[in-house]
């Protein structure tokens, strides 16, 4: 098994993967349309709260001059500020709800693909392949696109929507506020994406591969008990599990380190652009040029901004754990159907039990010589035949094609 240890800034597994998902919400269009508009306008809800919020204090502020004034321009941003909040919170259930209905039927029907898939793989292929790394493949597939689908539809798109309004709210007040910020936010995205998928990422799909051996090599032990009690070879069993184990955990722990790590960097890069913005904020207070008012919008602002972008360094964590998971689920639907019926085909039928072989053609993958060549051969219900042949000349063979274990080669029937 080739597993590679090199970068992969190329991402074909997130070419892959979210093609595939894509693929899958293509039938769904919309409920896709619903969530992504409903999750769009519970971000905007939360653009908008720090504005009001400055409205409020300025109001406050300015209490001693107008009183009657003052209060209502108070009572109205409260009332915003409130109603804000219950829409954004209505907003977000209703996106759940969406949601919970997308995935389970996505996670069904790729559950079932899968499914349908593996049992018309090749005799070869299962041959080559343990029970258990398949279930796996399979499970842990499914479950990554519960993930996947939350990552990508209720996470990182409503923080775009923050980022963006962000960024054009403070730049409205203050250009060089709205630069910092909208930069600074760049940059932090650039460096979690670069870490996650450059240095995270490769850690986890060799952390990946060894938790797909321990699934094998566990059914392929458990299945076969009786042979193990008949050899008295618990012990090597258990000893053979226990290699299996040990490079699992090195591999995850690399895998977990550098994910730690990579949270590190934006932790730092978070306090780097909160020094910039509150700085900022207290110069231009100090230059006359912001209100009390300004300065509450401008925390309240960075605050929500920082909740949003801490949970976008998450987001794309989950968006590479998610895409590892699902990397081998995938590259089963990529893999050929070794014995895959026609379209048109009915269930079978057997009536008399006739056997026929018509100008049939096979040869093993890989073989360049055809063990059959226009082959026919009839066996009338009930009648008894005797196969002679050397070793290797293709006696079971016929008994396997007959039982479909493999699909003939060409044109014959
Ligand atoms: N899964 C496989 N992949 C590739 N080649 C195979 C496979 N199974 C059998 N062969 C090859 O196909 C040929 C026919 O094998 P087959 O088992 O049908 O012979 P046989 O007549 O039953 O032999 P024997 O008398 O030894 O049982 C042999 O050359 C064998 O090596
Ligand atoms: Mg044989």
């Amino acid at each position: 098994m080739a597993y590679t240890k090199k970068l992969d800034f190329g991402g074909r597994a997130f070419k892959d993967v979210l093609g595939f998902t894509v693929v899958h919400w293509g039938k769904q269009p919309w409920r896709i349309v619903a969530i992504v508009v409903l999750a769009l306008l519970s971000a905007l809800a939360d653009v908008l709260t720090p504005l009001f919020a400055g409205r409020l204090v300025d109001a406050l502020a300015a209490g001693a001059a107008g009183k009657e004034l003052a209060w209502r321009a108070a009572t109205t941003a409260f009332g915003i500020l409130a109603c804000l909040g219950l829409a954004g919170t209505l907003l977000r259930q209703l996106v759940f709800m969406n949601i919970i209905v997308l995935t389970l039927k996505m996670m069904s029907e790729i559950a079932a693909n899968a499914f349908h898939r593996v049992q018309r793989f090749s005799a070869d292929w299962h041959g080559n392949s343990f029970a258990g790394s398949t279930v796996r493949k399979i499970t842990r597939g499914m479950w990554a696109l519960d993930l996947l689908n939350d990552t990508l539809l209720i996470a990182l798109l409503p923080s775009l929507v923050m980022l963006v309004g962000a960024t054009v709210l403070l730049g409205m007040h203050w250009t060089v506020m709205g630069v910092v910020v909208g930069l600074g936010s760049l940059l932090y995205i650039a460096v979690t994406v670069g870490l996650s998928l450059g240095f995270v990422a490769p850690a986890a799909r060799l952390g990946n591969a060894w938790d797909t051996r321990m699934g094998g090599a566990l059914a392929d032990a458990v299945s076969c008990n009786t042979v193990v009690k008949a050899f008295g070879a618990e012990t090597r069993e258990e000893a053979r599990l226990a290699r299996v184990i040990g490079k699992w955990r090195h591999r995850t722990r690399r895998t977990w380190a550098r994910g730690t790590i990579n949270g590190g960097v934006q932790g730092g890069m978070l306090v780097i652009m909160q020094v910039a913005i509150l700085g900022a904020a207290l110069l231009l207070w100090e230059a006359g040029k912001a209100s009390v008012g300004d300065i509450t919008f401008t925390l309240t602002m960075f605050f929500m901004l920082q909740g949003y972008l801490r949970e976008v360094g998450m987001h794309v964590r989950n968006l590479q754990r998610s895409v590892n998971d699902m990397e081998e689920l995938v590259s089963l639907e990529g893999q050929p159907l070794g014995v895959e019926d026609k379209p048109d085909a009915g269930p079978i039928a057997i009536r008399e039990g006739e056997i026929r072989f018509e100008h049939v053609t096979f040869s093993y993958d890989g073989h360049a010589k055809p063990l059959y060549e226009d082959f026919s051969v009839r066996i009338a219900p009930g009648e008894r035949v005797g196969l002679i042949g050397h070793s290797g000349s293709g006696k079971t063979t016929l008994i396997k094609l007959i039982q479909r274990l493999y699909d003939i080669s060409g044109e014959g029937s």
